[in-house]
C-alpha cells in the first residue's frame, strides 16, 4: 500500500522536445495509436509484417502463430533463419567497416571492432566449435567476462545451431553445476581470469571445482579464452586454450539454417521454489522482439552511439547487448567492470569519451552513483546524449528526476523498460518520440502488446487498484518452455485460475487514470536485490544445506541502493549463538551462500532464533519476518502464533 499512495501522489510528466519527436522513429501518439491499432485489427498480420521486415528469412515462412498446443505457441514455425546471419553476415555489404563494438575494458583500455572483423572472429570461432564436434542442439554454458569474446561465443553458438546457456560471471561453482547438469552440456566455454573493478575473479577455477560435482560427467572439453597473464590449472585432453582452437580454422563459416522454433539460447532465473528456471527462448520469435523492440524503444538511428551497461549473464545483456543492437548494425559501446571503479566517474567520463547518445543502465547503478557523487556529472561533456533507459526494477521518482537533470540535462526522454527473462524483449516502456514520461512509471505497453491488470478471478482491476500483471495474448518473443520441465512452465505462467489464457508475469502494478502502468513489485518469493532477481527458497535452500543450519527463512528489506536486500533467519541445530559467536556464525554463513550461489545473494543481514514464527499448522508467518527484517513494532495480529516469544529473538541485532 505504502508504494501504491506514494506513487500516485506523482503528477510530473516530461513531453518529448518537437525535434526529438520529429525526428523518432515511431513519431507522436498518433503513430503509436495507428500501431496499435493495426495490432488490434489483425494481431496475426501485425507480427507478420514486422517480421517480414526486421528479419532476413532464408526460407519464409507462411504460418504466423499456432496456438493448437497452448500454451506452447509457435511463431513462423515453417520459416528458417540464422540470428548471426540476421546479426551479422547481412550487414556486411553495407556496414561492414563500421563499428560494431566499442570496447572499454576494466583498466580503460579501449578497443573498436567493425561488422566483417566481428563476423571474421564469430566465424572463426563457430569452426572452432564445430572441430569439437559442437553442433545443432548441444548445449553450450558460457562463463565469461564481459568482453568481445562473450558476444563471439555466443553468437558463434547461434551461428551453428548450438543452445548456448550463458552464467554470470558473479556465480558460483554450484550454480555452474546446477546450469550444466540441466543441460546435460557438452561443453563450457570460459576464460583463465575474469577482471573487475581491478580484481581477478577466478572463472576457470570456478569451472574446474564445478566439473568435480555430481552431474557434469556430459562435458567434454572446456575451451578457455586467455583474459590476463595469471595462469590456470590444466586438464590435457579435456582442457583447450581459445587461441589455440580457431588456429588454422577457415574464416568462413556457413550458418546453420534452424527452424525459428528451435530454440536459441536457455537462461537460467530464479523463481519460488530452490531450483531455477531454464528459459528457452526460440530463434525467430525472440529474435524478431528483440530487434523491432531496439529500433523502437531505443529509437537507434545510424550515427547513434548506444551503451547498455548490462552483464551478458543476465537477458538484458543477450536481448540488448548480443541481439537486439547488432541486428540492428548499431555502434555499441561494451564495458568490463563496475560503475564504481577505477572511480564513481567511470560512466561520466565514458560517456563523453566514446560520445554515447543512448545510455540504459539500472535504477541500482543510478542511486549508488548519486550516493559516491551527485555532482560528478558535471564535471563531464555529456552533450552527446540524447535518450536514457532504465531496467530492472522500479525507480523511485527522486533517483528518475536526478537521472534526467543531472545526467541527461533535462533534454533526454528516459524510457523505463519493464520485462523479464521470460518476455524476451521490452514490454511496456514509453516509445521515446511518443509518450510522455512520469517519473517512477514504465508508462504504456508496446504496439502489439495486451497487458493489463486483473483481481484474483482475472477481472480488470480499476485505475488505482493493485492487481496482477499480466499479458492476455502469446507475442513472439515470450518464452517457449522451461527446459526440462513443462509442467511447470505451464503452471507458472499460464495458471488455472486464469483458464490458463493469460500470461502472469509474477508482479503486481496499478494503472493510473491515462492508462499508465506503475509496477509496485514481485507477488511471489522473487526478491530484486540490485536489479538481480533471486529467490527466497533458493537461498533458503544454500542456508540449510549447510550442516549446522536446521532451518532458515529468507526475506528482503527495503534498501536505498539494492533496491532491496536479503535478510535470512536461521535456525542452528545447536544452541542459538549469541554475542560474538553469532557474529562469527553469521559471516561464516554468508560466506557460505556466497559459496553456494555467489556474492550477489549472501545476506546482509542474519538473525539466529531457536525456531521461526509458525502457525500452529506449521507454516512460517513471513510477513512477521518481514516486518522484524524493517525493524518495524509488530502490530499484526500474532494470536495465531505457536511460539510468540520468539520474535524477540528473532529481532536482537547481532
Ligand atoms: O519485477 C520486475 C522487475 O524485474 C523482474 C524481471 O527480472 P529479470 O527476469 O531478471 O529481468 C530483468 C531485466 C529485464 C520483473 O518481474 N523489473 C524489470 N524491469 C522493471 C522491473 N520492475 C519495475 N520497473 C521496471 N522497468
Amino acid at each position: 500500500m505504502s508504494t501504491l499512495e506514494s506513487i500516485l501522489k506523482e503528477t510530473r510528466s516530461f513531453s518529448p522536445s518537437d525535434d526529438f519527436r520529429q525526428k523518432a522513429i515511431v513519431s507522436g501518439m498518433e503513430s503509436y495509436n495507428t500501431l496499435c491499432e493495426q495490432a488490434n485489427q489483425d494481431y496475426e498480420a501485425f507480427w507478420a509484417n514486422l517480421a517480414r521486415e526486421l528479419i532476413t528469412w532464408h526460407k519464409p515462412f507462411s504460418r504466423v502463430l499456432d496456438d493448437s498446443a497452448a500454451p506452447f505457441f509457435k511463431w513462423f514455425d515453417d520459416g528458417e533463419l540464422n540470428v548471426s546471419y540476421n546479426c551479422l553476415d547481412r550487414h556486411l555489404a553495407q556496414h561492414g567497416h563500421s563499428t560494431a563494438i566499442i570496447f572499454e575494458a576494466d583498466d580503460g583500455k579501449v578497443s573498436h571492432v567493425s561488422y566483417s572483423e566481428l563476423h571474421r572472429r564469430v566465424c572463426l570461432f563457430a569452426n572452432g566449435l564445430k572441430s569439437l564436434n559442437i553442433g545443432k542442439g548441444d548445449r553450450v554454458i558460457i562463463y565469461m567476462p564481459m568482453g568481445v569474446e562473450a558476444v563471439v561465443a555466443m553468437q558463434a553458438c547461434a551461428r551453428i545451431g548450438a543452445i548456448h546457456s550463458v552464467v554470470f560471471g558473479g556465480f558460483s561453482a554450484g550454480a555452474v553445476r546446477d546450469r550444466i547438469a540441466d543441460t546435460a552440456a557438452r561443453l563450457v566455454i570460459t576464460a583463465n581470469e575474469g577482471l573487475r573493478g581491478g580484481k581477478s575473479v577466478p572463472l576457470k577455477a570456478t569451472v574446474d571445482e564445478a566439473l568435480t560435482l555430481e552431474g557434469c560427467d556430459t562435458v567434454e572439453h572446456v575451451v578457455v579464452y586467455q583474459r590476463t597473464n595469471g595462469g590456470a590449472h590444466w586438464q590435457e585432453g579435456r582442457d583447450i586454450w581459445w587461441h589455440k582452437l580457431i588456429e588454422g580454422q577457415s574464416e568462413q563459416c556457413e550458418p546453420e539454417w534452424m527452424n525459428a522454433e528451435d530454440p536459441l539460447f536457455i537462461l537460467y532465473t530464479s523463481g519460488s521454489t530452490g531450483k531455477p528456471k531454464g528459459i528457452q527462448h526460440s530463434c525467430g520469435g525472440y529474435l524478431l522482439g528483440a530487434t523491432n523492440s531496439f529500433r523502437w524503444v531505443f529509437d537507434y538511428k545510424p550515427g547513434d552511439v548506444y551503451w547498455c551497461t548490462a552483464d551478458v549473464g543476465w537477458i538484458t545483456g543477450h536481448s540488448y547487448i548480443c541481439y537486439g543492437p547488432l541486428a540492428n548494425a548499431a555502434t555499441q559501446v561494451i564495458f568490463e567492470g563496475i560503475p564504481t571503479y577505477p572511480d564513481a566517474a567511470r560512466f561520466w567520463r565514458m560517456i563523453e569519451q566514446h560520445k554515447v547518445s543512448i545510455f540504459y543502465t539500472a535504477p541500482t547503478a543510478i542511486r549508488s552513483l548519486i550516493k559516491l557523487g551527485a555532482d560528478l556529472p558535471k564535471e563531464y561533456d555529456l552533450s552527446s546524449l540524447r535518450l536514457l533507459g532504465t531496467v530492472g526494477e522500479p525507480i523511485n521518482p527522486e533517483a528518475w528526476m536526478w537521472y534526467y537533470e543531472t545526467v541527461g540535462g533535462s533534454r533526454c526522454p528516459i524510457v523505463d523498460t519493464w520485462w523479464q527473462t521470460e518476455t524476451g524483449s521490452i514490454q511496456i516502456a514509453p516509445l521515446p518520440g511518443a509518450v510522455a514520461t512520469k517519473p517512477g512509471s514504465c508508462t504504456l505497453p508496446l504496439p502489439g502488446v495486451i497487458a493489463d491488470i486483473v483481481d484474483e478471478s482475472g477481472a480488470p482491476v480499476e485505475p488505482g487498484s493493485g492487481g496482477f500483471l499480466v499479458i492476455k495474448k502469446p507475442f513472439p518473443s515470450l518464452v517457449r518452455t522451461i527446459w526440462n520441465d513443462p509442467e511447470r512452465f505451464k503452471k507458472t505462467y499460464f495458471p488455472e485460475e486464469f483458464n490458463g489464457q493469460y500470461y502472469l508475469a509474477g508482479d503486481s502494478a496499478h494503472r493510473d487514470e491515462n492508462g499508465y502502468v506503475w509496477i509496485m513489485g514481485r507477488v511471489d518469493d522473487v526478491l530484486n536485490v540490485s536489479g538481480h532477481r533471486l529467490g527466497t527458497m533458493e537461498i533458503e535452500s544454500a542456508l540449510v544445506a549447510n550442516p549446522l543450519v536446521a532451518e532458515a527463512a529468507v526475506v528482503g528489506k527495503p534498501h536505498d541502493v539494492k533496491g532491496e536486500a536479503v535478510v535470512a533467519f536461521v535456525v542452528l541445530k545447536g544452541a542459538r549463538p549469541t554475542g560474538e559467536a553469532a557474529k562469527k556464525m553469521a559471516a561464516e554463513l554468508k560466506n557460505w551462500v556466497a559459496h553456494e550461489i555467489g556474492k550477489i545473494a549472501q545476506p546482509d543481514d542474519i538473525r539466529f532464533g531457536e525456531n521461526l514464527p509458525k502457525t500452529r499448522s506449521g507454516k512460517i508467518m513471513r510477513r512477521l519476518l518481514r516486518s522484524i527484517a524493517k525493524g518495524e513494532a509488530i502490530t499484526q495480529d500474532t494470536s495465531t502464533l505457536e511460539n510468540p516469544q520468539i520474535l524477540d529473538q528473532l529481532a536482537e541485532p547481532l
